[in-house]
């Protein structure tokens, strides 16, 4: 995670970002800092990279980088404003003791596009990370990777319209609204049984959520997704990001999840 000392919105990439409207900076760090020690009272560790005050978007660090199985993919964006967030997150990453880095080719957003279960990786396009990163990312990490067509400019990476749930079971829930007609085929031939999300809470950016298999962390406002949680044994964990989403994420977008190898200190 990154705090977002420097977090403002002074340019627009996204239908979200409106730089007329004011930001309280000091709402969003506490924000921030409630969704950290979340996770830290539910067990989890939390790593920091430190904030850079020419990076507003910095706070979304779920997009600097994929990790899987100790190996990283890191990220290229696609607007230039946020450029250099890529070396940023590639530079922790060598001083964390991670070895096998990539510095990619095409244009990827991270985990902004990359949703990771057991089985495959599913791949978001359309809007930011190019189709040939899905190949790239198949090529590293040794996993299918699976295509997804983005056609909704509000939901312009994955993890604003899917989230898995439970990676080993193939668990997701996702709104369909966010993806092509093929797309959404090929969601409901992989993803039989997922939780469908509706408009208002897809628009809540409820989908921007993360599970550690148990709890799920998800915007308050999106409640109608608390009930169908409950009911497949999940336990949602509500959280008010409101400052953040006026730069367009939530939850999931300031969460970049570090599978396997975990930092080796002191060496
Ligand atoms: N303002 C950022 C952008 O548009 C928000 C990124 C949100 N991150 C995410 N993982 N969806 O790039």
């Amino acid at each position: 995670m990154c705090a977002p000392a420097h977090f403002q919105v002074t340019y627009s990439i996204n239908p979200w970002m409106d730089p007329s409207k004011p930001v309280d900076l000091a709402l969003a760090a506490t924000q921030w800092e409630d969704l950290r020690d979340r996770y830290r009272s539910l067990g989890h560790t939390v790593e920091l990279l430190t904030p850079r005050p020419d990076l507003p978007d910095m706070v979304f660090a779920a997009n600097g980088a994929t990790v899987v199985d100790g190996r990283v993919l890191g990220a290229r964006f696609a607007y230039p404003q946020r450029y250099a967030e890529a070396g940023a997150h590639r530079e922790w990453f060598r001083a964390a003791g991670f070895t096998e880095i990539r510095e990619p080719d095409h244009v990827n957003e991270g985990e902004g596009d990359f949703a990771v279960t057991d089985s495959c990786l599913l791949a978001g396009r359309g809007f930011r990370s190019s189709p040939l990163s899905h190949a790239e990312a198949q090529e590293f990490f040794g996993r299918p990777v699976i295509g997804l067509d983005l056609v909704d400019p509000r939901y312009y990476h994955l993890d604003t319209a899917l989230c898995v749930l439970d990676g080993a079971a193939g668990e997701v829930m996702y709104y369909p609204g966010a993806f092509s007609p093929g797309s959404r085929s090929v969601l409901a031939r992989l993803f039989p049984d997922a939780l469908i999300a509706g408009e208002r809470d897809a628009a809540a950016f409820g989908l921007n959520a993360v599970s550690d298999g148990r709890h799920v962390l998800l915007p308050q406002a999106a409640t109608g997704l608390f009930g169908p949680l409950r009911d497949r044994g999940f336990e949602p964990v509500p959280m008010d990001l409101g400052e953040l989403l006026k730069g367009g994420g939530s939850v999931k977008c300031c969460t970049q999840e570090l599978r396997g190898a975990p930092p080796v200190r002191g060496s």
